[in-house]
């Protein structure tokens, strides 16, 4: 029976083997998907179990989507360019990393009525997966990125990786045509203190949080007229490429899908 493993800390909250799960059902792949927490010191080991085939297929989650790099043989384009990895394959004996997080996002937002292209978006947070959806935003061709983070230092960082960013300081706010969260704030029901009001409607909200479904930033977005999305096709599409990558099958994406991830 082949092994897959979502590897993070925390990790209870994926939703990753619900659905990896119910794909190898519906394919009739014999395998199983689980969680695995770990530390950074465990990580190596659990991607050598990649390298000697007890494990067939890695995602990666926060803290890790960086740190597991230096275990790996080799990295494609997009994760070379974001050094962001959330896929582990092995590849010819080499362990290869790959970032299905960016083509998650893009193929998110294109199904959307919403074209970025030209457009000013405004990024809360600096969290693991946040170069992805810079890599992704530039190769859509906005005009321009503001990123504001609680701690500046690490939006400051992301400066050296992308250079056409602008930093805004925590609390403050600026005129978009899109606002992304992705910050944890949300999660637990949590508001973000900012005064969405002065710039009027007809923006799109978007929250990286799926569960809850409507985080209270998504509320505040849709009662001042604008058009709201979460986090959830966004985690379909890369679960999709990764499922892709490993099993060589595109999986359904229906309602049963849409579904299965209704958790609150
Ligand atoms: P990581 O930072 O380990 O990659 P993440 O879940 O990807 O984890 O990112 C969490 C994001 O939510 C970060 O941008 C974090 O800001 P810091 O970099 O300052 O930690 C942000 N965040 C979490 N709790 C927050 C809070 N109470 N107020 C503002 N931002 C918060």
């Amino acid at each position: 029976m082949k092994k897959y493993f979502v590897v993070g800390n925390p990790i209870d909250h994926s939703l990753s083997p619900k659905l990896h799960n119910f794909w190898f059902k519906e394919n009739k792949i014999k395998a199983v998907y689980d969680k695995k927490k770990t530390n950074e010191k465990g990580l190596e080991s659990v991607i050598s179990e990649v390298k000697e085939k007890k494990i067939n297929g890695i995602n990666v989650t926060v803290p890790f989507k960086k740190l597991v790099i230096p275990y790996l043989d080799k990295l494609s384009p997009e994760a070379e360019q974001t050094q962001s990895v959330n896929t582990i394959i092995l590849n010819n004996k080499n362990l290869m990393g790959h970032n299905t997080d960016i083509i998650g996002f893009t193929k998110a937002i294109k199904n959307l009525n919403f074209n970025v292209e030209g457009k000013k978006i405004f990024i809360l947070g600096a969290g693991g997966v946040v170069p992805s959806i810079i890599f992704a935003l530039n190769k859509m061709n906005v005009s321009k990125i503001i990123i504001s983070n609680r701690t500046k230092k690490k939006a400051e960082n992301l400066k050296s990786q992308f250079h056409n960013l602008d930093i805004l300081n925590w609390g403050d706010i600026v005129e978009f045509d899109m606002i992304i969260n992705a910050t944890s704030l949300g999660l637990n029901k949590e508001s973000i203190n900012l005064d969405f009001s002065k710039f009027g409607r007809n923006k799109l909200f978007y929250d990286i949080i799926y569960n809850p479904t409507e985080t209270n930033f998504l509320k505040e977005g849709k009662k001042l007229g604008n058009k709201i999305e979460n986090g959830k096709l966004m985690f379909i599409y890369q679960a999709f490429e990764a499922f892709k990558l490993w099993h060589g099958i595109e999986p359904n994406i229906n309602a049963d899908t849409l579904k299965l991830l209704n958790n609150d």
